[in-house]
């Protein structure tokens, strides 16, 4: 049960007052992030026009592991009228940091046409000095109206300090909720993997024309059974929204057909292949045998 903490409130009249139209969300792992943007969206979606971004590939609420979403709610709908997504082809924005920067600006682009207002939920990454850079980065993109720094002391000063520099933004400070339950790395992995699961559960082994398809992203060298076999790749549309997330099998470049396990889809409305960095098990584990190597 979410427990609303009094300081939220405030926040979220200025959103429905429209005096915040964008507010970015941010501190560090297991901070409340996700649940003060749920509670924002929530109050916000009552009256507005709205978008929840979900800037976490990791613990992705709004869509799979490795993509990043926007959802659209319309006024009395409790459910998104619709999800967008962009695959970053890994599961954390350090090791993608362009690929995070250009979709969520590729998301907010989208959302912006339809929304009054928007609540961005960052991921966890803030600790460390790229982590500093990516997150001013991830600041100066969004141009938010506010940005809103959970913390449990006063960890977050750096970015306070950065942020107070920028003109029209206004910074809420609050603490750490005490009712947040901190979740392990293996319980983090077991999230993503039954997410995984849960999504191929439906699949099927196609042979895919690739042949009016870019191949793009992390693009191996040969296609090998090592390169290929497990990894997870998407096809995109046009603009590079994903259309459908599959596990590759392999691949042969002179036929132009791709072998993947993936979910019913009109391939002939895929642009792109979009190739990530993470490989899959047949019973849907994460590897990461490039790093390994
Ligand atoms: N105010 C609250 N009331 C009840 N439960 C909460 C509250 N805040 C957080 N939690 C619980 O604590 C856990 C972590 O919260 P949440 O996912 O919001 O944190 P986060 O900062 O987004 O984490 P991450 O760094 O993984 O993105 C969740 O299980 C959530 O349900
Ligand atoms: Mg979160």
């Amino acid at each position: 049960m979410m427990y609303v903490e009094s300081t939220w409130n405030q926040i979220s009249e200025e959103l429905k007052k429209g005096n915040f139209k964008r507010v970015y969300v941010m501190g560090n792992t297991d901070c409340g992030k996700t649940t003060l943007c749920q509670y924002l969206i929530r109050e916000l979606s009552k009256e507005k026009t709205s978008a929840l971004i979900d800037c976490d590939p990791g613990q992705s609420t709004l869509g799979l592991p490795t993509t990043l979403n926007a959802a659209l709610f319309y006024p009395e709908d409790e459910k998104p009228a619709k999800i967008i997504s962009r695959f970053i082809g890994d599961t954390s924005p350090h090791r993608k940091l362009m690929q995070a920067l250009l979709s969520v600006h590729r998301l907010l682009d989208k959302v912006n046409e339809e929304c009054e207002a928007v609540v961005i939920d960052s991921s966890g990454y803030s600790s460390g000095n790229s982590a500093a850079e990516f997150q001013a980065a991830m600041i100066e993109l969004i141009q938010p109206d506010a940005v809103v720094l959970i913390e449990r002391e006063q960890e977050l000063e750096p970015f306070a300090s950065q942020i107070e520099c920028f003109k029209n933004i206004t910074i809420r400070r609050i603490l750490v909720s005490e009712h947040v339950k901190a979740r392990s790395m293996p319980m983090r992995k077991e999230y993503r993997e039954e997410k995984y699961r849960d999504y191929f559960k439906e699949a099927k082994l196609q042979v895919v024309d690739i042949s009016p398809m870019s191949l793009c992203g992390s693009v191996p060298v040969r296609f090998t059974v090592q390169s290929v076999r497990g990894r997870l790749i998407a096809f995109c549309d046009h603009e590079k929204f994903l259309i459908k997330l599959a596990v590759a099998r392999s691949l042969y470049e002179n036929d132009k057909i791709c072998v993947c396990l993936v979910p019913e889809f009109d391939s002939k409305e895929a642009a792109f292949l979009q190739f990530g960095d993470l490989f899959l098990t047949n019973d849907f584990k994460e590897e990461h045998p490039l790093r390994a190597q």
